[in-house]
C-alpha cells in the first residue's frame, strides 16, 4: 500500500504555497504560542512582549463588563447552541440581529460565525450563469475565494485594478447582458488601513444597477457617522457606510465582531426582503454550525459598551494611532496611512528586511505583524502595528522608540530601507 499522505504531499501539498511554506519556516515569528498575558503584554517564547499585531481595536477582550456577563450566559444557555441556524437558533441571534441593525441603521441583519463563511456562503447564493462579478484586485483572500466559488458555480467573473474606477467603469460599459451584477469591494484594506474612494464606486454601481457588496471587517467598530476634525474617525462605530453617509441603497454590508469587538460572530446587513430569501440560499446558514453562546453574549454586551463609551475608547485608540503616525513621519520611518486608521504599517520593504525587523522589535519586547512576499507584493513588506484601546501611553511609547531603533540597526547591517515617501500596496 502506498503512503498516500507522503504522495500527497511530494505532488499536492509541498509543492503548492512554497512561497508561504518557505516564509514560515525562514520567519521564527510566525506561528509563536502565547502562554501568558496581562492586560495588552502578551508572553511569547517566555518573552513580555507589548502587543500591537492584535485587532482588538476597542480593548473589549479585557473589559470587565463584557467578561462578567459571560458566566450567567453560559449557565442559561449552556457553551454551544449546536444547531445550524436553519433549524433554530437561541434568541440572543435575534438580540443581536436587532441591535446591529439599529447601529447601522439597516433595515436587517443575519449572523453567522465568520465573515469567511459568509464570503464562500453569500457570493455564491447573490449570483448565477447570468450574474456578473467585479472584484478589486487588493479585496481580502476570503473575498477571492467566495467568487472563484461563484465562477465555478456559473457566474462570470472580472477584476479591476484597485480603486481605479475608470477600469471598473469601462468593464460596467462593456459587459453584456447580465441579470446580476455585484461589485466586491473591502471598506478598509487590511494592510494600509486605507478606505478605498467609497463615494465614488457607490455612485458607479448605482448608476449601472449594481450591487455593491463591502467587507468592513476592519472599519466596524472604528469608523461612524459624522466624523468631524477633532473626531476623525467619527461616532458609534457604525461603520464605512455610515462614515461616508451614503445610505445602504444597493448595497449588501458584510462586516464582523472579531476585531473591534473581539468577538467571534461576523453579519450581513441587508434589506429583510432579501434575508428572507438569504436563509435558503447562503450554505453556511443552511449547514454550518453556530456562533458560540459567549460570542454572542460579547457581542451582544460590546455593543452595549460602544452605546456607552465606544467614542471615548475610540478617542483613546485615534490618540495612540496619531502618536504612531506622527512619530514615524518625524523619525523617517516610512508609513503611507493617509487617514489615522488604526493599522500602522512601517514600510521595510524586502522579505528579508521584514523577518529581520520582527526580530528586532521582538528582542526590544514589542509584537507586530509581519506582512512580507508573498503575502503582500515582492517589495511592500511592513511591520504592521495595530494599536488597540487597551494598550497602553507607555507601550505606544515603547513601540515608537523600538521601532526607530529597528529602523537604524536595519540600515547598521545592511538592509535596504525604502525612502519616506508614500507607498502603494495590496493586502
Ligand atoms: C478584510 C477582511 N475580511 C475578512 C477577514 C476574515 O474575517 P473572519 O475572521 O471573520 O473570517 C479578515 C481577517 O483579517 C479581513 O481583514
Amino acid at each position: 500500500m502506498a503512503d498516500v499522505f507522503d504522495q500527497l504531499i511530494d505532488t499536492t501539498l509541498g509543492p503548492k504555497n512554497a512561497v508561504v511554506q518557505d516564509l514560515v519556516a525562514r520567519g521564527q515569528l510566525y506561528d509563536r504560542v502565547a502562554t501568558d498575558i496581562d492586560g495588552r503584554m502578551v508572553k511569547v517564547d517566555g518573552k513580555w512582549l507589548a502587543d500591537f499585531a492584535s485587532c482588538n481595536y476597542l480593548g473589549l477582550d479585557l473589559n470587565d463588563k463584557v467578561i462578567r456577563a459571560v458566566e450567567p450566559g453560559l449557565k442559561k444557555w449552556g457553551t454551544h447552541p449546536s444547531w445550524a441556524r436553519l433549524a433554530c437558533s437561541p434568541v440572543l441571534y435575534e438580540e443581536l440581529e436587532q441591535k446591529l441593525a439599529a447601529v447601522l441603521g439597516t433595515e436587517d441583519c443575519l449572523v453567522l460565525p465568520t465573515i469567511s463563511l459568509i464570503a464562500i456562503g453569500l457570493i455564491p447564493a447573490l449570483t448565477n450563469k447570468k450574474s456578473i462579478i467585479f472584484a478589486d484586485k487588493f479585496v481580502h483572500k476570503v473575498n477571492h475565494d467566495g467568487c472563484r466559488l461563484a465562477r465555478d458555480m456559473g457566474a462570470t467573473l472580472k477584476s479591476f485594478r484597485h480603486d481605479e474606477l475608470a477600469d471598473l467603469e469601462a468593464q460596467l460599459q462593456q459587459a453584456g447582458d447580465y441579470e446580476t451584477r455585484l461589485i466586491v469591494i473591502d471598506g478598509v484594506l487590511s494592510v494600509t488601513g486605507r478606505t478605498p474612494n467609497l463615494p465614488d464606486i457607490t455612485a458607479l454601481a448605482r448608476k449601472y444597477d449594481a450591487i455593491l457588496y463591502i467587507d468592513d471587517a476592519h472599519g466596524f467598530g472604528v469608523i461612524g457617522e459624522r466624523p468631524t476634525a477633532e473626531r476623525p474617525y467619527g461616532h458609534r462605530g457604525n461603520g464605512v457606510v455610515r462614515h461616508f453617509d451614503l445610505g445602504y441603497d444597493n448595497i449588501i454590508y458584510v462586516a464582523g465582531m472579531s476585531k473591534a469587538y473581539s468577538s467571534l460572530a461576523a453579519f450581513i446587513a441587508c434589506p429583510t426582503k432579501i434575508k428572507t430569501l438569504l436563509k435558503c440560499n447562503v450554505t453556511s446558514y443552511i449547514v454550518s454550525g453556530p456562533v458560540p453562546v459567549a460570542s454572542l453574549i460579547t457581542s451582544l454586551v460590546g455593543l452595549e459598551v460602544n452605546d456607552d463609551e465606544g467614542d471615548a475608547l475610540r478617542d483613546r485608540l485615534f490618540g495612540y494611532t496619531a502618536d504612531i503616525i506622527d512619530a514615524y513621519r518625524a523619525r523617517g520611518i516610512r508609513t503611507d496611512n493617509d487617514n489615522l486608521f488604526p493599522i500602522v504599517s512601517a514600510y521595510v520593504g524586502a522579505a528579508e528586511t521584514v523577518l529581520r525587523g520582527g526580530q528586532l522589535l521582538f528582542d526590544e519586547g514589542i509584537y507586530v505583524t509581519l506582512q512580507a512576499y508573498p503575502l503582500v507584493p515582492q517589495d511592500k513588506g511592513v511591520l504592521r502595528a495595530t494599536p488597540t484601546a487597551a494598550n497602553t501611553q507607555k507601550e505606544v511609547q515603547h513601540l515608537i522608540d523600538a521601532m526607530e531603533r529597528t529602523h537604524h540597526a536595519l540600515r547598521q547591517e545592511g538592509f535596504a530601507l525604502p525612502g519616506s515617501s508614500a507607498a502603494e500596496s495590496s493586502n
